[in-house]
């Protein structure tokens, strides 16, 4: 398979130059800087991409890297920062601009560079520095301008090696895509193997080879990552695979049903399901304490689910649906590793598997989405929100109770069915209700009633680490409180939360 570096030097951005390269099918992995040359080189990459990095390049406390890497006979793209690495690398002039740049800006194109095939001699790119290229390096050409930056792109045809001053990898660059397009496909000579299809295919004949004909055993929550792993897995090996299922009662509406009669009905496996939300609800008796309501949950989904895996005959292999951004290292600033493990599962020590299995460690998120489509997952699944592990269980503030749960169900589901009726879902990052531990007056009739209140929680965001309250249209409102109200026994008042993050969170607990 063909394969592309993205070699990180702490920007921001690494991740979406992966996605980026990888949506014009080809495969990109991201490594620090600090990777040794030796490994870079055996991996026989069609071409490597410096990405940006918030340092410059003549502090000697910044990330740098060996100049052997111009010579590995590798095309290299330089972004931003590695475009000013390339130059000092290459003993060109990098300074502080007079005059940084941010945000839009007008770039004038050299047409003749194979860089900017099908792109405008003038366009919009994304900016964002304030230091310079002041002069190019020997054997460069500069084959772009701004106003304010003199040598916005240049290339060395003769050693493959192009450099860009701005992010074409963002969406606001106007030909950014296709100028990627052009370093893969011009430059590099990739031919695009990267498609899902190929992956599914070659991804089930390993699984199959490495499980051979032992068991496997997955945690499925009913989130995207555990359902197109099991999917994956099924495929492979069908009875082979047990999936454990623990529903804590805390799902939203019908939902442990669905995904029972999805795995159990379109896929081959053993599938298990543990409903323990009574366990649950005792446990959670008279706490009103978000932490410790977390904490009880977080404990007992443990125990049931370890409890459940002891169960099993055999063990065989451990897999998980950890996906790319969760085993990714990355370069951060200066020399420090980090490593991003948080969505890998702890096992117990009395629990000894062959080894973990997992299958989706080299997709994005995106990619995980189409895999799923292809594998013949319900889209209610597959284009899932994300949804909390302690489920509604941060959803109800102060002590979680059966009626409370079943309210907050009925409501939430409301909302979801008018949002999918009206089409607004696909605007929104994530949306549900909340119900918070208070009962208003109101009238229904003639009679006075005193009942719970319910909170609408809706937010857009790329990210979830800073999120906007959704501008959801008054009329789409209107239908939601007013079908809320009307369906849904015991709430008689409907609030908006206009708060966004900070200072908010997109949960209430
Ligand atoms: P907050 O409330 O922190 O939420 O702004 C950001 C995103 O994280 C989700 N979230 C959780 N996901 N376990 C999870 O798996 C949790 O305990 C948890 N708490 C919040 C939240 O739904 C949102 O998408």
């Amino acid at each position: 398979m063909e394969k592309i570096l993205v070699l990180d030097f702490g920007g921001q951005y690494n991740q979406l130059i992966a996605r980026r390269v990888r949506d014009h099918h080809v495969y990109a992995e991201i490594l620090p800087y600090t990777t040794p040359i030796e490994e870079i080189r055996k991996n026989s990459y069609k071409g490597i991409i410096f990405t940006g990095g918030p340092n410059s390049v003549y502090d000697m406390s910044s990330p740098h890297y060996t100049k052997e890497i111009l010579d590995l006979g590798v095309p290299i793209l330089g972004i931003c920062y590695g475009c000013q690495l390339i130059a000092w690398m290459g003993e060109g002039e990098v300074k502080t601009a007079p005059v940084s740049e941010y945000g839009k800006i007008e770039f004038t194109a050299d047409k003749k560079s194979k860089l900017f095939k099908e792109v405008d001699e003038k366009s919009v790119v994304w900016m964002s520095h304030t230091d310079y290229i002041a002069a190019a390096p020997q054997g460069f050409e500069i084959i772009g301008t701004t106003n304010d930056c003199p040598c916005a792109a240049m290339e060395n045809v003769e050693k493959n090696i192009y450099a860009v001053q701005f992010h074409p990898e963002v969406t606001h660059s106007q030909f950014g895509s296709q100028m990627l397009y052009n370093f893969l496909y011009e430059v590099c000579h990739c031919t695009g193997d990267w498609v899902m299809d190929n992956f599914i295919d070659n991804t089930v004949a390993k699984l199959k080879e490495q499980i051979g004909d032992k068991k496997v055993i997955l945690g499925l929550s009913g989130g995207v990552d555990s359902s197109v792993a099991a999917g994956l897995l099924s495929r492979a090996v069908g009875k082979q695979l047990t999936c454990v299922f623990v529903d804590q009662g805390l799902m939203r509406k019908d939902e442990g049903d669905f995904v029972e009669k999805t795995f159990t009905s379109l896929f081959d496996m053993n599938f298990v399901r543990v409903n323990c939300g009574e366990l649950f609800l005792s446990k959670l008796e008279g706490v009103t304490d978000p932490e410790e309501k977390r904490h009880i949950i977080g404990t007992e989904f443990f125990n049931v689910f370890w409890n459940e895996i002891r169960n099993q005959d055999e063990l065989g292999y451990f897999a998980q649906g950890t996906i790319y951004p969760d085993c990714i290292e990355s370069g951060k600033g200066d020399a420090d590793i980090i490593k991003t493990h948080h969505n890998r599962v702890n096992t117990p020590d009395d629990v000894e598997f062959l080894g973990i299995i997992e299958p989706l460690c080299d997709l994005f998120k995106d990619e995980v989405r189409r895999v799923g489509e292809k594998l013949g997952i319900p889209k209610e699944l597959v284009w899932r929100q994300p949804f909390p592990g302690p489920g509604l269980g941060v959803r109800i503030i102060g002590e979680i109770t059966a009626d409370k749960i079943k309210v907050l169900q009925e409501a939430d589901w409301v909302l979801r069915d008018e949002m999918a009726k009206n089409g607004y879902d696909k605007n929104l990052a994530q949306f549900f209700c909340v119900l918070p531990d208070v009962k208003t007056v109101g009238v229904m009739g003639d009679h006075r009633t005193y009942d719970h209140l319910v909170a609408i929680r809706a937010v857009t965001t790329d990210d979830f680490m800073t999120a906007d309250w959704a501008k959801i249209p008054y009329d789409i409102l209107a239908k939601v409180s007013n079908r809320i109200t009307n369906e849904v026994e015991h709430i008689n008042r409907v609030v908006y939360d206009i708060t966004s993050k900070p200072p908010g969170t997109v949960e209430w607990e």
